[in-house]
């Protein structure tokens, strides 16, 4: 049977929520990854050292595991260097979300005025916090992100030392500015390896596909696709794992978001292992995010099989992605 084993796999972008439903999903990554950058966009948002601290705790309670690290960031909000200096141990990154675009967005940035964001910007850059973007317009929703491009542009250039990510990238346009500044990076989503509009919209309407940004046309996922294959070295795993419970999924006003967590390995094995490209999972799923962050994940080895695993229809109140379907490769074994 054909096997591979992970070393340390880490999802660079998850949302892992509080209270119960953190109790439900926290656990299901800390099984099969060795971290996760860990989204701020609570209610209310992360911005003091003592909610990074307080969540931090919360989180290592629910997952129970003395080999999985959370690593923590805070959302976005000009902050003093006073104030980043004494948090700088406790995070990795800062979150930024344009105002009103995506769930719990809110208190994001309303404008990007480069001048009353410099202080920040630059106390990151000396102080080695990576900038981590949610990159939407709130224009037309197939072009927000392309519509992005410029802020990335202008960011990338003006705080050339601040290592910015573009999150969940989407679009051909994204990957296409990878290599114009030294200092973009991107994570990219399983789902949208996978997935465009048509999925999502183009028969019935699928709730449990539906996120930000929203997936694209063939051709963007043709691009991400080429990127994660051959795992660019400035391109990382983030699953955007974005649990909602089924009832605000299944309603009238469905939340952005899909739920990947427990599958995300399973079904980049099947990507990877389709093109051949198994040996090149591995840089996608650990390296190249150890290698951007200056991280050095907690010991894990994952081995996952070609051997059939049959997705439950719902964990807790959430249902993932591929409920109650088949996916060709399991996890085997986690030492
Ligand atoms: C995320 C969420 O639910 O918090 N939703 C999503 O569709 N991805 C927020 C985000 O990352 O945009
Ligand atoms: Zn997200």
């Amino acid at each position: 049977m054909k096997t591979v084993t992970l070393t340390m796999p880490l999802d660079m972008h998850l949302h892992l929520r509080d209270g119960e439903m953190l109790e439900t999903v926290a656990p299901l990554t800390s099984y099969s990854f060795s971290g996760a950058l860990v989204m701020p966009n609570l209610v209310p948002p992360v911005t003091t050292k003592e909610m990074v601290s307080g969540y931090k705790e919360r989180i290592l309670h629910a997952t129970g595991a003395d080999d999985f690290e959370p690593y923590m960031t805070l959302f976005y909000q000009n902050y003093s260097r006073a104030f980043l200096e004494e948090i700088k141990d406790d995070i990795i990154a800062i979150k930024l979300y344009p105002s009103g675009v995506t769930t719990n967005s809110e208190g994001g940035v309303a404008s990007f005025d480069i001048e009353s964001m410099r202080e920040t910007l630059e106390a990151m850059s000396d102080l080695g916090i990576v900038l981590s973007v949610h990159g939407e317009t709130n224009g037309f929703v197939m072009d927000r992100e392309a519509e992005f491009m410029s802020v990335y542009e202008m960011l990338a250039s003006n705080f050339p030392r601040l290592k910015i990510v573009m999150e969940h990238i989407t679009t051909r346009d994204a990957v296409e500015m990878l290599d114009k500044y030294d200092n973009l990076y991107a994570t990219i989503t399983v789902h949208h390896l996978m997935i465009t509009l048509d999925d999502v919209a183009g028969g019935l309407l699928r709730p449990h596909l539906f996120c930000k940004p929203i997936a694209k046309r063939p051709n963007d996922r043709e691009a991400l696709l080429k990127v994660a294959l051959e795992a660019h070295p400035k391109v990382m795993f983030g699953s955007d794992s974005a649990p909602h419970p089924k009832h605000a999924k299944e309603s009238c006003g469905c939340g952005a978001g899909v739920f990947t967590a427990p599958i995300a390995l399973q079904l980049l094995c099947e990507i990877f292992d389709a093109h051949g490209k198994l040996d090149n999972l591995q840089a996608f799923v650990s390296d190249n995010a150890q290698r951007i962050y200056g991280i050095c994940a907690e010991y894990k080895e994952v081995t996952l099989s070609k051997r059939e695993f049959h997705v439950p229809d719902i964990y807790g109140s959430v249902v993932p992605m591929k409920a109650g379907e088949t996916l060709k490769w399991s996890i085997e074994r986690v030492d």
